[in-house]
């Protein structure tokens, strides 16, 4: 550019607030400059939005279809512009006079929310009493952080075990640890020493343990409910028996809750509430009250202290920490606390997963299997065309069926997730604080959705032929 030309940006931020840049030209412009591929699969799917609010848990196209907001992936536990949330970011923005990022000093937010969140950490696990919270951006480097911290803590154990079915990140390290050949094949070598053990067999982890050998294994990570697996609940005494293998032989124990922890499975930590005792505690999604980006490593001074030893510059990042998102952070667990959120998951999550149960035993025809622990519930779509397909194209038929659970759903007027290590799992993840009344019409919804698709085929034929054909397009193209 010509030196003295003024630079002009094609889209205002008063254009987006006033409304003069529509969903229309949003849609294209994310075509031409985001993620095209997800766009397009979206689009083919008839619900890609944009969306706009109409109450804290409803919303509605630019159609005017609306829909209950079941999904978020976790990360929305209370809705989007929750009042009281919305109303403390008000007031944050008017009367707050600290820095954005104090990174080189003190900081009111940040010690708040350490404060209070070891607090809460220890009432469920004392021996994190003396913790240290480590603030990131997501969970995914939660997870990065845990990682260098165990493994500077045994310096000698060069191995980690996780579980099949596992999500814990798709950033380099935590990609190791999220055993999924999709996910992973084309950026190998990854980390290495990683062992895969079966999610639920504490008996492999015992045998896998006088196989490598205790010292050489520096820790254990796993969820107390596989989210993205589907909600896979492990069998009762699982997390008990982890716990005693681990205690036995030192290794440390790491539980990601960032898609359980802070009440989403009924519980502050499935893990502890399981028998868990882990060494580290990761969270992130709910932590952030569905607009903030937090994540956060708890760890005892000793595990921490080798990685943030050096005048702590081992490990870092340039925004964790920052004023915003501490603030939202401590209003958010204020909210969770005050509201009583994880026994309210618990109440409507036994209710919502009875409701499940019913609707799968009379429409087996398109549910396989529903589960469910809290506010977080799995629906498995029977494959939509017979089974015995070559290995590639199995995968397919599962990423359609669950495409097409989806999109039944949203028809339907329930918007939920996919699940990303299991194609053919929608996950119903709806916020906290949803009122009872709103709760019942999203179940009344859901039953009416399988009344209507009683079978795959019934699915298949509700979706118009142009988008399956855009849909297979998508889908040979890549
Ligand atoms: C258990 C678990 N760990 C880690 C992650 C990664 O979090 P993020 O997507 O914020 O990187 C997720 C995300 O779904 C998760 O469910």
């Amino acid at each position: 550019m010509p030196s003295g030309d003024v630079v002009r940006l094609p889209v205002s931020s008063s254009d987006v607030l006033q409304g003069r840049y529509d969903g229309k030209t949003a849609l294209k412009d994310e075509m031409a400059h985001g993620n095209p591929v997800l766009m397009r699969t979206l689009e083919a799917l008839g619900m890609v939005g944009p969306f706009t609010m109409t109450s804290p848990w409803e919303m509605t196209d630019p159609r005017g279809h609306s829909t209950i907001n079941a999904g978020g992936y976790a990360a929305i536990p209370f809705g989007d512009q929750y009042p009281p949330l919305w109303d403390f970011v008000r007031s944050y923005a008017q009367n707050d006079r600290s820095l954005g990022l104090p990174q080189q000093s003190a900081s009111t937010w940040r010690a708040a929310l350490e404060t209070n969140l070891i607090a809460l950490v220890s009432r469920f696990l004392p021996q994190h009493k003396d913790s240290k919270v480590f603030f990131s951006n997501s969970g995914t480097e939660a997870i990065e952080a845990a990682i260098k911290f165990v493994k500077a803590a045994r310096p000698k154990a060069r191995h980690l075990i996780n579980f099949k079915g596992a999500y814990h990140g798709k950033t380099f390290g935590s990609l190791a640890l999220t055993p999924n050949p999709e996910y992973q094949d084309m950026f190998r070598p990854l980390m290495p020493n990683v062992t895969t053990l079966p999610f639920g067999d504490a008996d492999a982890l015992e045998a896998t343990v006088r196989k490598i050998g205790a010292r050489n294994i520096a820790a254990v990570f796993l969820e107390p409910v596989q989210g993205e697996a589907g909600v896979i609940v492990p069998p009762p005494g699982f997390l008990r028996a982890v716990n005693a293998v681990c205690k036995r032989h030192d290794i440390l124990i790491v539980a990601d809750e960032i898609q359980t922890g802070l009440g989403r499975a009924g519980e502050w930590f499935a893990s502890a509430a399981g028998g868990l005792e882990p060494d580290i505690v990761t969270l992130a999604k709910p932590l952030g009250g569905g607009m903030a980006a937090i994540g956060a490593t708890i760890a005892p001074p000793k595990i921490i202290a080798r990685t943030l030893g050096g005048f702590g510059k081992r490990h870092s990042n340039t925004f964790g920490g920052n004023s915003f998102s501490m603030a939202v952070g401590l209003k958010s667990l204020e909210i969770l606390v005050a509201e009583n959120l994880p026994d309210r998951a618990k109440r409507l999550g036994a209710l919502g997963l009875e409701r499940l149960q019913r609707v799968q035993a009379r429409y087996p025809g398109t549910l396989e299997a529903v589960r469910g622990q809290g506010l977080l519930m799995a629906l498995q779509f029977k494959p939509v065309l017979p089974k015995n397909l070559t290995p590639g194209l199995a995968e397919l038929v599962g990423e359609l069926s669950g495409g097409l659970g989806c999109r039944a759903l949203y028809v339907g007027g329930i918007t939920a997730n996919f699940s990303l290590s299991a194609k053919r799992v929608i996950r119903l993840t709806p916020a906290l604080t949803m009122p009872d009344a709103v709760f019942d019409t999203l179940l009344n919804r859901l039953e009416a959705t399988f009344e209507r698709n009683p079978t795959g085929g019934h699915l298949l034929r509700h979706m118009p032929l142009d988008r399956l054909v855009r849909l297979g397009q998508i889908a040979f193209s890549g």
